[in-house]
């Protein structure tokens, strides 16, 4: 893996605009601040354990045959493991999943070697030097999952984002008048993506340290974060009947959240449910506050995670609540689903049905201000019962339904800058488990966070350039 790779650009879009047309002159700077992935150690281990398999198969078949064999097999699948580890993404990319079901093995092999020694006296030597051995594996695992894979992949995206400006950048230099791709403006330019042509298979795949059960939940990134919070990551899981849901836990990055250490939970109200309870799963963070559907009511509600207070602001009286206007497919109902939160360049939407509507989808835009207030609103012609979450990038409402238990389909688009509407999208996106309970869209890092099944997932949205 190529450890240039690593240098991040530090200049921003903006910078590199002004001073393309004001000096005649694409400036930019390296600065390596990031330590380089320690890929030696993770040969080491590799080498380790190739070390420890050749021991293990030269002894003797004894009564111990099946535990080595074990133990074999998973040292084995531990090195194709680490050898895909290599591979992935030109080697560039070490996800921290991978790394956790790695981790998971070793903790497996320990197991065995643990068995293996209770076993038999005879072979007290070979597990007792192989148990050393698979101590310091251990060891440097931990170490390696002390980098943040996810900043890793983030700041390479930035890269290759800023490289991408900087081209347009020189192009702009290169023609008289101003190239129709930049447009001016603050909104053009954070919305400059083009359209969304397609989703990546899966970055990352975890199960929640919740465990299977909790199939109802939501997470992601702080779509625009109280400075120190960047790193962030939110977890909430409906704890209550798979509906319901009283506190919000937080890590410092995207492998605490997967190997889930350290975390730290805030506590809206101390029983579950009640009033002002999270009610359904797809609720959003912005700006260091929860915006959600609360308990039992067509309200939005919105918990201040500094003051812990809660701020409400009442959607029409006959918006969907309690599951009369819910996310399905033909298969299955996503109860409490009626009131989507989405977030993207330009702030928080909540997306609804009401009955004037027809059970239609509404989008209303969510005034973060204090008390928040609804001000633009949009009606659209899609039924809120086909669809099975929706998500907003740059003003456009996207809509997926389920087609089969591996594919979720981005169909529906309704774009709010220009009022288009369109049925006729074919986005494909692979799905880890059957339901997608959770869905938005971050546009910090452009990935969209879903919960599906109890598992976190994460993909990555491409946009074709507008020329
Ligand atoms: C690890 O290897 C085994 C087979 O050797 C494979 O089934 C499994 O999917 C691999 N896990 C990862 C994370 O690559
Ligand atoms: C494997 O065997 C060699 C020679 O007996 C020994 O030096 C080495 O420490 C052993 N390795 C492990 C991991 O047990
Ligand atoms: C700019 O124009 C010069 C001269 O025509 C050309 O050599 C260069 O490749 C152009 N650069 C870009 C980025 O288009
Ligand atoms: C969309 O992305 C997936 C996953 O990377 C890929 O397999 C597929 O070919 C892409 N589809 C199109 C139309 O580009
Ligand atoms: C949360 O409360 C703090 C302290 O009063 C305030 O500064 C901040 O703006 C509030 N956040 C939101 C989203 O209202
Ligand atoms: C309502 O939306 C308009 C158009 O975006 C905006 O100019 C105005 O500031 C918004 N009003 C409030 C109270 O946020």
């Amino acid at each position: 893996m190529s450890q240039s790779n690593m240098f991040i650009l530090m200049v921003g879009i903006p910078l590199i605009l002004s001073q393309s047309t004001r000096g005649k002159d694409c400036v930019c700077e390296l600065q390596n601040s990031d330590p380089a992935f320690p890929e030696n150690k993770l040969k080491n281990v590799a080498f380790a354990a190739s070390k420890c398999t050749g021991n293990i198969t030269s002894e003797k078949m004894t009564e111990i045959d099946r535990l080595v064999l074990g133990l074999q097999h998973r040292i084995w699948q531990l090195l194709d493991n680490v050898s895909m580890l290599e591979k992935e993404d030109n080697g560039n990319l070490y996800a921290a999943v991978s790394l956790r079901i790695i981790e998971l093995e070793l903790a497996e092999i320990q197991d065995l070697l643990d068995k293996l020694k209770r076993t038999t006296n005879n072979y007290q030597l070979l597990s007792g030097q192989t148990a050393a051995e698979l101590q310091v594996m251990e060891e440097t695992m931990v170490e390696l999952e002390k980098f943040d894979h996810t900043q890793v992949m983030v700041k390479q995206r930035e890269n290759q984002r800023v490289k991408r400006d900087l081209e347009r950048c020189k192009d702009v230099l290169n023609s008289t008048t101003p190239a129709p791709t930049l447009p001016p403006g603050m909104y053009k330019r954070l919305c400059g993506l083009g359209r969304m042509v397609n989703v990546s298979g899966p970055m990352t795949y975890s199960l929640t340290v919740y465990g299977t059960s909790y199939t109802f939940g939501a997470w992601g990134r702080d779509a625009k974060p109280a400075p120190g919070d960047e790193n962030k990551y939110w977890l909430v899981v409906l704890s209550s009947g798979n509906v319901h849901g009283n506190f919000i836990r937080q890590y410092s990055s995207m492998s605490t959240l997967i190997l889930g250490i350290g975390p730290t939970d805030t506590y809206i109200s101390s029983s579950n449910p009640t009033t002002n309870t999270i009610q359904g799963p797809n609720m959003v963070m912005y700006g260091n506050a929860l915006y959600y559907n609360c308990y039992n009511t067509y309200s939005v509600c919105r918990f201040n995670m500094t003051t812990r207070s809660v701020s409400t602001v009442a959607l029409p009286n006959d918006a969907g609540y309690n599951s009369k206007f819910p996310f399905a497919h033909l298969g299955a109902t996503y109860t409490y689903t009626d009131m989507d939160f989405a977030t993207d360049e330009s702030g928080v939407y909540v997306i609804y049905a009401t009955t004037s509507n027809f059970g239609n989808v509404i989008i209303s835009k969510v005034e973060t201000s204090n008390p928040p207030v609804f001000n633009q609103t949009w009606s659209t012609s899609l039924h809120k019962k086909t669809v099975t979450n929706t998500f907003m990038v740059c003003g456009v409402l996207y809509a997926t339904r389920y087609l089969d238990k591996e594919i979720e389909e981005i169909f529906y688009s309704y774009d709010t800058n220009t009022n288009e509407e369109r049925y006729d999208l074919r986005i494909h996106i692979k799905k880890m488990q059957t339901n997608i309970k959770y869905m938005n869209y971050n546009p910090r890092d452009h990935l969209l966070y879903v919960y599906s099944d109890a598992y976190i997932v994460t993909y990555e949205t491409m946009f074709q350039e507008v020329h």
